[in-house]
């Protein structure tokens, strides 16, 4: 299976709406053109969150009629600057999903709820770590992707771990435990990150509009391109992933 995540897109009703210096409509168009000229023939997209900057039906229009024009089903979880309800009003069903699983050949992919209202950090309820788990026992699949917003793991940068995922380790144990996660993919942070934790490859995509600097212990942004991930999810259970910067975007 062969997935393009994309993360961050934080786009407004307003077209010209920017997020700190990068119109986040243009830059999401820009990387999605790329896409389109890669070859990378994707079976879904994985959208993992903060879809809007300014709470408004009209952003998630934009969202809607951008993604619906791959013709591809989009799989998305919430973040911390998404209104739920207006997600679910707004992204119709199919070609989205709001917090669902999937099986595709030997994967299952499971998207799980990481927003807590009206906070930037995440905290997983123990009624979705059941879902997962369940889902996950349900499956006959051999293979797991979880699709979640913020990352399960510090990001060495005092800021961002302040808003970070409250219960990282206990998603990450029980996600291990089930003998079957082979990875986990994020956003929220606005930077690339690549790791394995208790057998999961942890993957934090880079946002599709503004990237903010690793490890700094203060807010700061990163002067890199908005970025793409492409993921190949192979039968035996191997995940290889190409980080894909958009130049001059
Ligand atoms: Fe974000």
């Amino acid at each position: 299976m062969r997935v393009l995540h994309l993360t961050d897109p934080h786009l407004f009703a307003d077209r010209k709406g920017s997020l700190r210096g990068a119109v986040t409509y243009d830059t999401l168009q820009a990387v999605l053109a790329h896409y389109r000229a890669s070859g990378f023939a994707a079976d879904l997209v994985a959208l993992t969150g903060d879809i809007v900057q300014d709470d408004s039906a009209g952003a998630y229009a934009h969202c809607r009629d951008l993604l619906a024009a791959l013709g591809l089903p989009v799989f998305c979880v919430p973040g911390n600057h998404d209104t739920p309800q207006l997600m679910r009003d707004v992204l119709p069903n199919p070609p989205f999903t709001y917090c669902d699983s999937l099986e595709q050949g030997n994967w299952l992919v499971v998207g799980i709820d990481t927003r807590v209202e009206g906070r930037a950090g995440g905290r997983i309820a123990e009624s979705e770590l059941r879902r997962m788990e369940e889902t996950i026992a349900a499956s006959r699949a051999e293979h797991v992707m979880i699709c979640l917003h913020h990352p399960p793991v510090t990001m060495r940068s005092k800021w961002l771990d302040s808003v970070g995922l409250d219960n990282g380790d206990e998603f990450l144990a029980r996600a291990a435990a089930s003998g079957r996660v082979r990875t986990a993919i994020c956003g929220h942070v606005h930077q690339d990150y690549d790791a394995v934790h208790e057998g999961v490859r942890v993957l934090a995509t880079p946002s599709t509009c503004r990237q903010f600097l690793p490890r700094a212990d203060e807010f700061a942004v990163d002067d890199r391109p908005p970025a793409y991930r492409r993921i190949e999810l192979g039968p035996d259970g191997s995940v290889d992933a190409e980080l894909i910067w958009v130049a001059g975007a």
